[in-house]
């Protein structure tokens, strides 16, 4: 009998990934790039030798990918002739950072395995290689999101939550992309890593609310010590504090303990206190770091899955910065 070439795993290709229903999964480049997952974090790994501080840029700048138009790579590119990109949204501008180490990464891995792997998972799996080199969870990533075409400055400054903004405020921001209050105190707790600019949080320093004092929530001695990081009337200092001042570069969750004692730099991190269900939680988190740890994890899933693009979506861009 002659064998004829079924069509059956071509019917069950197209059945479990048309273009509506293809899902993330997890074993996504085990065949295609079996050794990205080693690719990345090696990329991390040496970018954080060489400065700490990368961890905490590259898991901010995951979130700021997820948060505008979903986890597609936008925020990596540059500006182009038909758009202008995330880059220099306000709160990108002098403050995103990490654009070189992904594209270090996405060379070697272009090397490897060429126009196999999307930026946008690149990016998604970079903020968990950094969370866990710098002593934080780990957990397990579904893969497959392709890259966007596009990016928006606009979209960006619409969408990402500000420091000065009230919790109420981005409740709403946060409950537009599906997540909810808990996934907002969780992954809050990224603060435990990484920097802010003086331009941040000054509000809280002189004049708070136009009331000629400082922010009352805010720790004496942290207040002195923000204060001469960041003089009165000094407009263009650029100086930075730590996010969580008791062990900046540790992913743990001593940012917890900070806001409990006042010790937190950003208003929009101490909010979280001035709601009895989001500091109830806080407590939870501070007491509990294998909580915290595991809701961090959870949360960081669910927030990479934000509007992904995936099978015949998009494109497997060669270079993050340009789309091809
Ligand atoms: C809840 C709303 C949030 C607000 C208002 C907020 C705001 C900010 C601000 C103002 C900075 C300082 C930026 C600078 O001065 O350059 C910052 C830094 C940072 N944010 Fe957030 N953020 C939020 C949520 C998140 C989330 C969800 C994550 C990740 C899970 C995150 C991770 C970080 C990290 C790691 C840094 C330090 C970055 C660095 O040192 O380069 N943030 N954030
Ligand atoms: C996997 O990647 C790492 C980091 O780039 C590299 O050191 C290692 O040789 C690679 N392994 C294989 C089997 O290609
Ligand atoms: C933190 O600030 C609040 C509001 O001003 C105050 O009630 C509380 O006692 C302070 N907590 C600590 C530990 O200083
Ligand atoms: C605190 O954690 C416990 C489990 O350890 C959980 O049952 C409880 O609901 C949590 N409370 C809040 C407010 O998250």
């Amino acid at each position: 009998m002659e064998h004829k070439p079924s069509i059956l795993p071509l019917f069950f290709l197209v059945l479990l990934c048309s273009s509506v229903y293809c899902q993330l999964d997890y074993y996504f480049y085990d065949n295609t790039c079996p050794n990205l997952t080693q690719m990345v974090r090696y990329g991390v790994w040496s970018a954080i030798q060489s400065e700490t501080r990368m961890a905490a840029s590259l898991l901010r700048l995951h979130f700021h990918d997820c948060f505008v138009n979903g986890c597609e790579g936008s925020v990596l590119l540059d500006d182009s002739s038909v758009f202008k990109g995330e880059k220099n949204a306000s709160p990108n501008r002098n403050s995103a950072r990490g654009f070189e180490v992904i594209d270090d990464i996405k060379a070697n891995v272009e090397k490897a395995c060429p126009s196999t792997v999307s930026c946008a998972d690149i990016l998604t799996l970079a903020a968990r290689e950094a969370v866990h080199l710098t002593g934080g969870a780990y957990w397990a990533l579904p893969l497959g999101r392709r890259d966007g075409k596009t990016a928006s400055e606009s979209a960006a400054n619409e969408q990402l939550p500000s420091p000065v903004e009230s919790l109420q405020k981005i409740t709403t921001k946060f409950t537009s992309k599906g997540l909810n209050a808990k996934d907002i105190v969780v992954l809050s707790g990224g603060h435990t890593i990484g920097f802010a600019s003086c331009s941040t949080f000054k509000q809280r320093l002189f004049d708070f609310d136009g009331s000629s004092k400082p922010d009352p929530t805010l720790d004496s001695s942290l207040l002195q010590n923000l204060q001469s990081l960041c003089p009165n009337g000094d407009g263009s200092n650029s100086a930075i504090a730590p996010l969580d001042p008791v062990t900046p570069n540790k992913f743990d969750n001593v940012y917890f303990k900070n806001l409990i004692s006042n010790s937190t730099v950003l208003q929009s991190d101490q909010a979280l206190m001035g709601d009895s269900d989001t500091a109830s939680m806080v407590n939870n988190y501070s007491k509990f770091p294998y909580l915290f740890s595991r809701d961090f994890g959870t949360s960081m899933v669910k927030m990479a899955n934000i509007g992904v693009l995936t099978g015949q979506e998009g494109e497997i861009r060669k270079n993050c910065r340009v789309v091809n």
